[in-house]
């Protein structure tokens, strides 16, 4: 290709995929498959990182990039960001309409959703997004450029060139988002998060804009700040053009001709706002002619134009009857709350996990208390706080079990962990987990065996271990409730095909603490014989980037514990395979090869990199020695790159890695 033809394909590329993620992030409609998305993209990097000078900071390929940093420089605001009065009834909203009528303005309103986010401050230069600031005291915002770049259905680049547009808009966590994320932390034993904007700002102040990449944030811009190259007279006017610019706008404002019609809408919305996939607190009015808003003015924190209707809170008293005690497939043992069932934010509540006993202590919760409930991120409900002051005595005070609830035998609490543990390996309530989960989809993918045939199974005391699930036939299949000839002869075939089934699901199945499928599918590349995985130590793990010392540890302690052994070895019996086959292998290309990254790597990061290698066959260490095939430099290397260049090992740059993976 001559250089003109190639930066030719290169723009056509950068346009197609623009095209492609606005349809997708910004209208909800693909307009292709993530995997044509996802050809074109590795087309474009590919030839950006062969002509690294033809790399411009809009193309859709610089989204992540840049090193953690130290702190976020601040950025001082065009115009202070005010922020708005707030109106909680028809009445409050009634004074605001009249103070607008005194002042003789005949406009009507726009009446929006108030998403519940964070504000940012974002500012595109000749079309190209050049800055982004937090809202901060208002006057100065923290530069999160970085961060926000990650954010899909924010542009890098606008369908319309104006010479200078500044906007305001909300970043926020969509609901599930938000759920997804609650979930890893508290498997992982980190603090949870209150709410999607607690969340969405945790994700958007990291010093490390990989992080917020993962969080899937997104954004609705609400408001032109100032605008070069084009004017706008109304509020309506605005939201259009930010909308042909290609900006995430939510759609469903209203414009309104009066105060009535704006409680209305609100009415509706509230009754709505639980159908949305992401939370809304309330709904801005704003006043739609922009040339009366300087007449009506502003005060020092907020304009007269513009007020934030709020929702009434969604929170509900009821009363805790019960607290009832799970143990999970790790042996965790966690309170959940049964109370008078009350209708919250759409549904009944009757259940409330209260995620562990030094919470409990903490929001001092009793049983028999009157308890105030909401539902965290519209979803997950939750007890907020008891009312001491209106006990009558009778309630009791919930203490942590001192045994097994499901098998008596001791619970403790290791330091530093807030989980309490049934220390029977063998408990009952712990093996229907561990069952369920041996045979979960991502794990063994047994059909037909789900939490009501292995409840039977245990309570019958038919299968004792995860072995004995081998050792089922018909006959003890047929003695069980509801269990025809058919389905059992199903069940017995599902259990058949689990034994070919690779390393890495055998790993999975196994529910080692903090080893996922993904995990999993990462130490099977490495170590592809279940034989690898018994003689494994801490040192040779932790070389991997992605295992930390945790995760290594846990890793080593399932493999070196008895009963785990003894079970390795029965499904060894049971003639279940256990090993890697070849099918996980993407490439062969970099087969046997050593690699070990150091520095900072603009294009992706260093996990990525590692990914993409092992991908290709060839392993990552943590450390240089004379088995190292290559030392990936990024840039500020550490000491591993003056050991490659002592041991005289072979030094690649980032292009050339990008190189060697677009070729391989
Ligand atoms: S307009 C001067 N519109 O609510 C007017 N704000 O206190 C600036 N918000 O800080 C705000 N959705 O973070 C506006 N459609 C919307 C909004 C919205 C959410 C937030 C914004 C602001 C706060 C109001």
């Amino acid at each position: 290709m001559d250089s003109a033809a190639l930066a030719e394909r290169i723009e056509k590329l950068r346009d197609l995929l623009r095209n492609y993620e606005y349809h997708y992030y910004v209208l909800d409609q693909p307009l292709v498959s993530d995997n044509e998305f996802d050809t074109l993209m590795r087309e474009l990097a590919g030839l950006e990182a062969m002509h690294p000078e033809l790399i411009s900071p809009d193309s859709p390929t610089q989204r992540v990039g840049g090193k953690a940093r130290e702190s976020f420089p601040t950025i001082r605001h065009r115009a202070v960001l005010l922020s708005l009065d707030n109106a909680f009834s028809l009445k409050d909203l009634q004074d605001f309409g009249q103070r607008i009528q005194r002042s003789e303005i005949e406009s009507g309103y726009i009446a929006e959703l108030k998403i519940d986010g964070l504000s940012i401050a974002l500012v595109y230069e000749n079309g190209v997004l050049v800055s982004a600031a937090t809202r901060g005291d208002g006057i100065n915002g923290e530069d999160v450029t970085a961060n926000v770049r990650t954010i899909k259905s924010i542009p890098l680049k606008l369908k319309i060139t104006l010479p200078r547009l500044e906007v305001r808009g909300e970043v926020y966590l969509p609901k599930r988002e938000f759920v997804r994320i609650n979930q890893e932390r508290e498997e992982r034993g980190d603090k949870i998060f209150a709410n999607p904007r607690n969340a969405a700002a945790g994700s958007l102040r990291q010093l490390d804009p990989g992080i917020t990449a993962k969080r899937s944030l997104a954004a609705f811009i609400y408001d032109i700040v100032f605008i070069e190259g084009d004017e706008i007279s109304s509020q309506k006017a605005a939201l259009e053009l930010l909308t042909s610019c290609g900006l995430p706008v939510n759609r469903q404002y209203r414009a309104c001709s009066g105060i009535d019609e704006v409680y209305s809408y609100c009415l509706e919305c509230d009754e709505n706002r639980h159908k949305l996939p992401y939370e809304i607190d309330g709904v801005v009015v704003k006043l739609d002619d922009i040339a009366a808003r300087s007449l009506i003015g502003q005060t020092a924190k907020s304009p007269r134009w513009a007020i934030a209707y709020k929702f009434p809170a969604e929170e509900k008293e009821t009363r805790l009857i019960q607290v009832e005690l799970n143990v999970g497939r790790t042996g965790v043992i966690s309170p959940t709350a049964v109370m008078e069932p009350v209708a919250l934010a759409g549904t009944t509540v009757s259940r409330a996990s209260l995620h562990n006993f030094d919470l409990l202590k903490e929001k001092d919760i009793r049983v028999g208390d009157l308890v105030l409930v909401h539902k965290a991120g519209d979803i997950i409900p939750e007890i907020i706080r008891s009312f001491p002051e209106k006990r009558d005595g009778s309630e009791q005070e919930i203490l942590p079990p001192r045994h097994c609830p499901a098998c008596g035998s001791n619970a403790s609490q290791s330091s530093g962990e807030v989980a309490l543990r049934c220390e029977n390996i063998n408990c009952p309530a712990r093996l229907k987990e561990s069952l369920s989960f041996f045979s979960s989809r991502d794990a063994m993918d047994m059909e037909g065996i789900g939490p009501a045939l292995v409840e039977q199974l245990v309570d019958r005391q038919l299968v004792k271990n995860i072995g004995d699930l081998y050792a089922m036939d018909e006959e003890l299949l047929s003695g069980l409730d509801r269990m025809g000839r058919k389905s059992a002869a199903n069940i017995l075939r599902s259990v058949e095909n689990s034994k070919v089934k690779p390393l890495h699901r055998l790993i999975t199945a196994l529910g080692i603490r903090h080893v996922g499928s993904k995990t999993a599918r990462l130490l099977c590349h490495q170590y592809r014989n279940i034989n690898d995985f018994l003689h494994l130590d801490s040192a040779e793990l932790t070389a991997i980037p992605e295992i930390g010392p945790i995760v290594a540890a846990s890793i080593t302690g399932f493999f070196s514990e008895e009963h785990n052994r003894d079970l390795i070895e029965r499904l060894r019996q049971a003639g279940i395979n256990m090993e890697e086959g070849a099918a996980l292998q993407l490439s062969t290309a970099l087969n046997g090869k050593t690699f070990v990254l150091t520095g900072t790597l603009e294009s992706m990061s260093r996990i990525e990199a590692a990914e993409k290698l092992q991908s290709l066959g060839a392993r990552v260490s943590g450390s240089v020695s004379q088995k190292t095939d290559y030392v990936v430099a990024g840039s500020d290397p550490g000491s591993k790159y003056d050991k490659a260049v002592q041991l005289g090992v072979t030094i690649l740059s980032e292009t050339e890695l990008q190189d060697l993976l677009e070729n391989a």
